[in-house]
């Protein structure tokens, strides 16, 4: 059965973190390639979304958006065509104001309508819809008039608000139609803007679930601000709270660890779960803390998250999980590494680095029907 758009958090890329309005079509059409040929695309990564930039200064005589004809001169439909031939899909912005935010091309305020159906017949699965220049008009208003033009194209797009949780869009985005709501400003590729993003997604969780969740802006995993313990615990701890997961690093050019990282399909699996419960701070201890989410087959995901300058043991129980059993399963998402413990859980983690697990109950031994360890090998 299909599934309806945003039914779990999108998995994709986004061209601004790493090229700002340094955009063009043989970049996109790169990143596209890049995208399939680094295993992306099989580890669930399907849209390739065009930030600012992307446009003329000026409507068309008609009214009309126009692609810029130097950076995009075979226009946005042809470029929709090719990443469509892919088996991926195309993402496409602008602000709910008068200008987007670098102002180099027009927002669609009030062009709400003309400029939906200029993305549904260019074929764009996914409208990221940014705050800039808006008048001081009622947020409500402006998101919910474009979720509304959306609809009345017919066409399914993923309908991203990026109005950066100033009016708790988490209370309204899935009434004015959009499947995701950035809920701060800007990330940028630092630590301490990383940690600043994480501290402000603590009680969003209950508002998040299948076909709506909270944003907290996109990965800047492989952009060289971080290290890669800083990535492995901004890509666990993104993926936990079921965040949009839309790569921003320069796909072509991607090292080891950072494929590694990206691509690693246990930890996207924990953004995925179709469950969509997303996770939550379970115990704060200053430099460190454990952050977990309950999975849709009964097991539990922890992250063991040291914030501190040094390295540390960070412990927990599959009690404090919420997990009953005598003994349980482990697996280490980082090294694949499986264990049993009977309830202990705890790890060495090395400065702003993360430790993740995946903890399955099993049957106590004493509760096994003995058959099943007499049985023949097939
Ligand atoms: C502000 C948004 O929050 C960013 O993600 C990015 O889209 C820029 N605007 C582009 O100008």
């Amino acid at each position: 059965a299909a599934q309806r758009v945003g039914e779990r958090p999108p998995m994709g890329w986004n061209s601004w973190n790493r090229f700002g309005c340094d955009i063009n079509e043989d970049l996109i059409r790169g990143a596209a390639d890049a995208l399939v040929s680094s295993g992306m695309k099989d580890a669930g990564y399907q849209y390739v979304n065009i930030d600012d930039c992307w446009a003329e200064q000026n409507r068309t005589a008609e009214g009309k958006l126009e692609p810029s004809h130097e950076r995009f001169p075979h226009g946005i439909k042809t470029l929709a065509d090719y990443v469509h031939g892919l088996g991926l899909k195309l993402g496409l912005y602008t602000s709910a104001g008068t200008l987007t935010c670098q102002k180099t091309m027009p927002g669609a305020l009030d062009h709400e309508e003309a400029d939906a159906q200029s993305f549904a017949d260019w074929g764009v699965d996914y409208l990221k819809y940014d705050n800039c220049n808006n008048q001081g008009r009622p947020a409500i208003e402006r998101y919910t008039k474009m979720g509304d033009a959306i609809k009345k194209t017919g066409r399914p797009m993923i309908y991203a608000l990026c109005e950066w949780g100033e009016n708790k869009p988490w209370t309204w985005g899935r009434d004015a139609g959009a499947q995701l709501w950035r809920t701060t400003g800007d990330i940028s590729d630092n630590w301490g803007s990383m940690t600043f993003i994480l501290d402000q997604q603590v009680g969003l969780e209950k508002f998040a679930g299948p076909g709506g969740w909270n944003d907290p802006d996109m990965l800047e995993v492989g952009n060289g601000g971080m290290t890669d313990a800083e990535y492995r615990s901004h890509f666990a701890l993104w993926a936990l709270l079921n965040a949009p997961l839309l790569a921003g690093n320069d796909l072509p050019a991607m090292s080891p660890a950072t494929k590694a990282i990206l691509e690693n399909k246990d930890v996207i699996a924990l953004d995925q779960d179709w469950a969509g419960a997303q996770g939550h701070k379970l115990r704060d201890d200053g430099d460190t803390e454990v952050w977990a989410k309950p999975m849709s087959d009964g097991s539990a995901a922890v992250v063991l998250f040291n914030r501190g300058p040094a390295s540390t043991t960070i412990s927990t129980t599959a009690a404090e999980l919420g997990l009953e059993g005598h003994t349980f399963r482990v697996r280490d998402l980082w090294t694949g590494t499986e264990t049993e413990t009977a309830g202990a859980l705890r790890d060495a983690v090395a400065s702003h680095d993360s430790s993740v697990f995946r903890v399955w109950p099993s049957t106590h031994p004493s509760a096994a029907p003995m058959t099943t360890l007499a049985l023949p090998a097939p």
